[in-house]
């Protein structure tokens, strides 16, 4: 392909700065800046060229009356075409002066231009704001990532990373590497599997956490491990979900529960700090039942209030002994009629009855009322529902499923009101922990027990007996860590004895066949001394993506896949040709057949 310009080589060219660098200090310089050619204004015998890099932004300007030749090349230039441009720096004058650029008050009166590279017409402007599908900017994400919005996060993001292995190193742990080629494991069905061509017909199975390999290395003496960890997962996509993602991964020997906070608590201070934000040293605790009870949901975001019980205060209006809670938002104002039908219907869709009106309620019962107004504190601008369940009893644990439904409730009014009280402000970082999380959910599908977190999570020490006489009440060492609603991390407490992870497989309706298949190298490792071990992993991606004020984790990841799962600018997932299937003993039958 001809280009449309005659192009320079890079040769001998070294740049002395960088296009953020220069400062009025600099004025009298002679430098070489390097760069993408971000604008270019044509006045005639002066033409202005904006560069750009990594760094920032400079002016170079190009006289006619300095040098023709250079003056007529610079003519060529087009948006997005590299180039290189030497010059003195010069203090722009008063008038010129640009207050909104760190370099601002200097321009580079260029000698000299050379024409490293040109550019097709770039699909959407190296701009903040875009009016531009996102599939378009995942199809260029090459150039999507030069924008400075995605410039700022992939940089905070390497910020981040760097800061936690400076952090983790020093606080003596060992970043140690796991495989990316394993057995499939856990739960196998979200596995993204990969073919061995040398051992036909068998598959390896990328980790969905390296969860077995950390445990493996407390026993191997390692004592305290961490790892920057991409991990695989083949499940419905979301804004906070990717197939592909990493983890902080942390695990260490002989922790209690408050090792775990310690560690990871200045470690999320500092990777704040490196946002530029400042968060307190410790994070409050709940446990989940009490997340249950408050927020109705297991990662409570707290900027908002906790619901709060009225039964004990309406018991005219209870249903049976299920919860009857009141959601308090305060600075919601005034509510038309339509909008307390949309929060009553959303409520009722969920099994709910709603009592959107509380000066009705008040009539009926108005010393009642005023003791729910002062258990909450409500003002005259709050909204304030009460919400009951409508039905029999439903589920294993049947008032959660009551305050899970009311928490749904509680998170639509709030973020559908949000414009009048703006509670939920994305720089307020509310860090919770949420700790003794159940053992074990109920599986509709699979009619069993599974393992709320996993299989290898310990069950509280006096709880152990639970394990087979009511599974529903046996609570685990575990806990999560939330930011404003986002479960952020993850861990527990793990199984170190033999005897105890067969009782917790067999709980979960493995077979002593079935675990030693899976999970027999694991079994086996826990007869040879295992010390008692624990850890936790954080999602980075989530972290990062809260802390560069994005809602979505393919704006703080380079290279993400889109929500169906595909890669745009690349086209994968992509089908192969039938001799690399041949090879690896493959045959394609339709999905599910
Ligand atoms: P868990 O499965 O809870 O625990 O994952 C830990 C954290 O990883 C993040 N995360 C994700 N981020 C983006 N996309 C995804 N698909 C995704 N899935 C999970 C979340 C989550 O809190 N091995 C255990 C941890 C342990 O017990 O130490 C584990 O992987 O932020």
């Amino acid at each position: 392909m001809e280009t449309s310009v005659a192009l320079d080589f890079l040769g001998d060219l070294r740049r002395t700065h960088m296009c953020g660098d220069l400062r009025a200090s600099d004025a009298g310089q002679t430098v070489l800046l390097m760069g993408w050619a971000h604008r270019r204004r044509d006045h005639g015998s002066v033409i202005f060229v904006d560069m750009r890099d990594r760094t920032g932004h400079t002016q170079a300007i190009f006289h006619e009356d300095v040098d023709p030749a250079v003056h007529k090349r610079a003519e060529e230039v087009r948006a997005e075409y590299v180039i290189a441009v030497e010059g003195v720096v010069a203090l722009r004058a008063a008038g010129t002066i640009n207050p909104n650029m760190p370099t601002g008050e200097v321009e580079v009166v260029a000698s000299k231009i050379w024409i490293l590279n040109e550019s097709r017409t770039p699909p959407f402007p190296m701009e903040e704001n875009l009016d531009v599908s996102e599939d378009v900017r995942l199809k260029y994400r090459y150039v999507d990532l030069r924008r400075p919005q995605m410039q700022r996060n992939i940089i905070l993001r390497s910020k981040i990373s760097f800061a936690v292995r400076e952090l983790m190193t020093h606080a003596g742990f060992l970043e140690i590497e796991t495989p990316f080629m394993t057995r499939s494991t856990p739960e196998g069905a979200r596995d993204y599997l990969v073919p061995s061509r040398v051992n036909p017909g068998t598959f390896y199975a990328l980790p969905q956490s390296p969860q077995i390999f950390k445990q493996l290395l407390m026993i191997s003496g390692f004592e305290k491990y961490f790892q920057i960890v991409r991990c695989f997962r083949d499940e419905d996509l979301r804004a906070d979900r990717q197939p592909e993602f990493t983890q902080i991964d942390i695990e260490m020997s002989y922790p209690r529960q408050s090792d775990i906070f310690d560690t990871v608590e200045p470690l999320v201070k500092r990777i704040c700090e490196v946002a530029g934000y400042d968060v307190p040293a410790t994070f409050p605790r709940i446990t989940y039942a009490q997340a249950m009870e408050r927020y109705g949901i297991d990662k409570p975001d707290t900027r908002i209030p906790p619901m709060f019980p009225v039964g004990d205060l309406l018991t005219e209006l209870a249903n049976n002994d299920l919860p009857f809670v009141g959601i308090h938002i305060p600075g919601c104002g005034a509510l038309s009629r339509k909008e307390r039908d949309d929060f009553k219907a959303y409520g009722q869709e969920r099994g709910l009855r709603v009592f959107d009106d509380p000066k009705r309620l008040e009539r009926d019962y108005p010393e009642q009322m005023a003791k729910v107004r002062e258990r909450c504190g409500a003002q005259e601008d709050s909204l304030l529902v009460l919400a009951a369940w409508a039905g029999e009893p439903k589920g294993h644990r049947p008032a959660e499923t009551v305050y899970q439904a009311c928490g749904q409730l509680r998170l639509f009014c709030a973020s559908k009101f949000n414009d009048r009280h703006k509670l939920l402000d994305p720089k307020n970082f509310q860090f919770l922990w949420v700790v003794d999380f159940p053992m074990f959910e109920w599986n509709d599908e699979d009619n069993r027990w599974v393992a709320a977190h996993h299989p290898f999570t310990s069950v509280h020490d006096e709880d152990i007996d639970l394990l087979t006489a009511d599974p529903a009440k046996c609570r685990a060492k575990s806990y999560d860590l939330v930011l404003n609603g986002v479960e952020l991390g993850s861990g527990s407490i793990r199984i170190h004895r033999r005897d105890v992870q067969a009782k917790v497989f067999a709980a979960v309706g493995f077979s002593d066949d079935e675990a030693k298949r899976r999970f027999g190298y694991l079994l086996e490792a826990l007869e040879f001394g295992a010390p008692p071990h624990g850890g936790i992993a954080l999602g980075l991606d989530r972290l990062v993506m809260i802390l560069a004020g994005e809602t979505s984790i393919r704006e703080v990841i380079p290279f993400p896949k889109t929500a169906r799962g595909t890669d745009l600018m690349s086209d994968a997932p992509a089908s192969v040709p039938d001799k690399a299937l041949k090879e690896l003993g493959i045959a394609l039958r339709a999905p599910g057949k």
